[in-house]
């Protein structure tokens, strides 16, 4: 809870302010292909988190010492408009945008084989439209997704989701005032077809019982988020050419 704000009953008669189960995800929209100019992107809402994420690539590096001769090198831009908070936002990057950036890239090491394209550059560009917690995972949801569709080869597709404390209880996916107002966030990405985790943080406090039940309920809602991510990309690769658009 952030100082000075006013303790909030979280939970009334077994169900979260929203009415969520403690095990229950926000409702979840996952477009496509959205974006012309990108080679690859995807339009993702989580609950009232709403994101778009471009892919561009393979594509030459500049400045060219940047390159790596060996394998290309993967650029991730997490933003946040200044409209998506209920205060306006600063523009430009800062210290939060600049570690969600760089765990969220780390969080696509394992599955984006970087070898096919030596001295290029993959770009990932995720815009926050409107925040309300949770939107590192939903960046990585809709940035898996847009790579998927620029056709950047990867091992697998990585999906993303926070389990957190409030009024003492394990929930997955917290809102923001659930954030704002609860014990602890723990945000994990993973490959869910192998169960491999490849981002983890933790803000604020679980005991181990706890962070062993919030890690399982955060791996199995993983699964169901790569479903519905396969399944929008399958949607929409199986329209016939042409098909939906003007
Ligand atoms: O969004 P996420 O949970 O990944 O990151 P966070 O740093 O835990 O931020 C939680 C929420 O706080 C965001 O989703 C925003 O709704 C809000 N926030 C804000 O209102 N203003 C900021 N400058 C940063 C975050």
């Amino acid at each position: 809870m952030k100082e000075g704000e006013k303790e909030i009953e979280l939970i009334k008669k077994g169900k979260r302010l929203d009415g969520r189960g403690f095990e229950e995800l926000r409702p979840i929209k996952i477009e496509v292909g959205v974006l012309k100019r990108a080679d690859g992107s995807c339009y993702f809402e989580m609950g009232n988190n709403k994101v778009m994420a471009a892919v561009y690539g393979p594509r030459e590096m500049h400045p060219r010492h940047f390159q790596d001769a060996k394998m290309a090198v993967v650029k991730y831009r997490y933003n946040m408009a200044p409209f998506s908070v209920d205060d306006r936002k600063r523009p430009g990057p800062d210290r939060r945008s600049v570690e969600i950036s760089k765990v969220s890239r780390e969080a696509f090491d394992p599955v984006i084989i970087k070898e096919y394209y030596p001295k290029t550059a993959i770009d990932v560009y995720v815009e926050v439209l409107q925040s309300d917690a949770g939107t590192r995972t939903a960046g990585i949801n809709a940035a898996s997704v847009a790579l998927a569709d620029a056709g950047i080869p990867m091992k697998d597709m990585v999906s993303s989701v926070a389990v957190g404390k409030i009024g003492g209880e394990v929930v997955l996916d917290l809102s923001g005032v659930e954030d704002n107002h609860g014990e602890a966030d723990m945000p994990i990405a993973m490959v869910a077809r192998t169960d491999t985790i490849t981002m983890l943080q933790m803000d604020g406090h679980f005991k181990k019982e706890e962070f062993e039940r919030g890690l399982k309920l955060a791996m199995d809602a993983c699964h169901k988020i790569y479903e519905l991510q396969r399944t929008a990309l399958i949607e929409r690769y199986s329209k016939s050419v042409g098909e939906g658009e003007e």
